[in-house]
């Protein structure tokens, strides 16, 4: 007799972990697999955000944010620094050590919650009598079954044809993420969020960086005064950026990569690099479930097929996170995994996708919620829009970072807030007040009103509301 769950799991990630924490919160008898290892083979809970991805990304990116700072700004506040070293070994041990307190906590949490762990490779072997039984392949293979299964195995790095990882010229987001040394020339293709973090915490690190992007705009999907006034930024840092460039043959040597492509001109091109890093998107992973044995539907990009409450093709079988459609962010798992939770107990579990927040944590920090200005023309839809510019907030000119903006958009007639854009400083931050305004389907007006601290960076949203109605205080 195989051992039997109310809920299966499978995946340990954001989507996968938060939904069975939230099934054991309701009462179910839950199960999670994930078949994530760590250096020594043993369990790594979290999946691509807590392994490869969100946090040891944000851990680098604080840690050359410091050297950046104590190497080019500290000197504008009268510290004087002698001496700097990068301890490259350090930096990344201490990610590494920051990575592993997420899992820990993640085992932790679903001892406390009660949920069943097994690590390994989970796949459908069969569904039968109201019950789904699921293959564990790890240390030894064992049959589980449960009456409802959800399906949150992630999405991998897309591999740019021709040229697969080998994680040591050719790099992924892993790759990205653990190299030991600086490269002196680093090309990345795809200037994306990952191409743009990675980009950064190799550039404050010393390296010559240069970003090759198919699209002839860039962040095409940002509100573009926001883009460009990143764009800027960036390119005054050091990042080199080109748009619009095809991307034809690569050739790994010895020690290093040569990318031969055609520039936004049409002129041939070869760009000769330490190390490459290919950040051109992420595919849904479904690699090794066995979706085929119970019939569970994939779509043309083999991503699982699911409605708006994550429900698939199959009775009791959910899917969320990045193997589904949408955004493929840690926290819209996470949503959709409380929801589907939710669901399983017969409640009303609901994500709205007009609210999930973006962020981008380079410096300027990129963040926004909602529509952007050229999606508000595209629908045709009146609005007007206020702007206000971090050299105009106090805060930001005590931080001495005054670069950017927060910029909000509201219906023209009703004045309910449609979108905010903000880059500059803290920007991860002040789009919290901004999700919760639109949750709350907040006007500009209401934003106006509410007394906010000084001196604050979010006086700056409070600034961009009063511009909408064209009466700023401070600007
Ligand atoms: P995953 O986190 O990918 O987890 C899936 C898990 O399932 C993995 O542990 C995998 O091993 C396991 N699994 C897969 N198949 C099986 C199987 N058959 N059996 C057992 N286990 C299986 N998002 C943000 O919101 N903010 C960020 O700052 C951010 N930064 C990122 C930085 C990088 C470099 C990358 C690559 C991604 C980043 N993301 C960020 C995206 C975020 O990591 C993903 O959206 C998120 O991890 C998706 O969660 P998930 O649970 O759907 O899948
Ligand atoms: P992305 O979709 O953000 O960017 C990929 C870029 O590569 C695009 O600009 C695209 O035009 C370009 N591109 C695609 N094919 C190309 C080619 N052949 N040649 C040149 N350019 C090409 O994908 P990315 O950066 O790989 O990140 C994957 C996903 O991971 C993100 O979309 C996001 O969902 C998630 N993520 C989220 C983060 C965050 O929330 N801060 C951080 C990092 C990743």
């Amino acid at each position: 007799m195989s051992k039997q769950f109310d809920v299966i799991v499978i995946g340990g990630g954001p989507g996968g972990y938060i939904a069975a924490i939230r099934a054991a919160q309701l009462g179910f008898n839950v199960a999670c697999i994930d078949e994530w290892k760590n250096a020594k083979g043993g369990p790594a809970l979290g999946g691509t955000c807590t392994n490869v991805g969100c946090i040891p990304s944000k851990a680098l990116l604080q840690s050359s944010e410091h050297y950046e700072q104590a190497g080019h700004h500290f000197a504008d506040h009268g510290i004087e620094v002698k001496g700097l070293s990068l301890d490259v070994a350090k930096m990344v041990g201490r990610k590494d050590t920051v990575v592993k307190q997420n899992n820990d906590g993640i085992a932790y949490l679903f001892k406390k919650n009660k949920v069943t762990f097994f690590h390994g490779r989970a796949s459908f072997a069969a569904a039968k009598d109201g019950l789904y039984d699921i293959k564990v392949a790890g240390a030894a293979e064992e049959v589980i079954s449960g009456k409802h299964v959800i399906v949150a195995t992630g999405s991998n790095a897309r591999v740019l044809p021709g040229t697969p990882f080998d994680e040591e010229l050719v790099l992924s987001n892993d790759g990205a993420l653990r190299m030991g040394a600086v490269p002196k020339k680093l090309g990345l293709i795809g200037s994306g969020v990952i191409g743009l973090e990675m980009g950064s915490v190799w550039r404050r690190l010393g390296a010559e960086v240069t970003v090759l992007e198919g699209l002839p705009t860039f962040l095409g999907a940002v509100d573009q005064q926001i883009a460009k006034e990143a764009h800027k930024a960036f390119v005054k840092q050091g990042l080199k950026i080109e748009l619009g460039v095809k991307v034809g043959e690569i050739k790994t040597g010895k020690n290093s990569v040569s990318v031969a492509y055609v520039d936004a001109k049409g002129q041939a091109q070869t760009l000769d690099v330490d190390k490459l890093i290919v950040s051109i998107g992420r595919v849904a992973n479904t690699v090794g479930l066995a979706t085929e044995t119970v019939g569970l539907a994939l779509d043309e990009r083999g991503a699982i097929v699911v409605d708006g409450d994550c429900k698939t093709n199959l009775p009791n079988v959910w899917a969320v996170g990045d193997v589904v459609r949408g955004p493929m962010l840690a926290h819209k798992a996470e949503e959709e995994g409380v929801a589907v939770a939710e669901r399983i107990a017969g409640q009303h579990g609901h994500v709205n996708f007009n609210t999930i927040p973006w962020v981008i944590y380079t410096n300027p920090e990129i963040a926004w919620v909602g529509q952007t200005e050229e999606q508000l023309k595209a629908a045709g839809r009146a609005y007007r829009a206020g702007t206000f510019p971090f050299l105009a907030n106090g805060r930001a000119r005590a931080l001495g970072d005054t670069t950017g903006m927060v910029k909000m958009l509201a219906d023209a007639a009703t004045d309910e807030i449609l979108g905010v854009h903000i880059v500059g400083p803290m920007a991860s931050e002040l789009i919290a007040e901004c999700v919760v305004a639109m949750e709350f389907r907040a006007s500009s007006e209401d934003i106006a009103r509410i007394c906010h601290a000084h001196p604050s960076l979010s006086e700056a949203t409070k600034e961009a509301a009063l511009a909408v109605d064209k009466r700023t205080l401070n600007f």
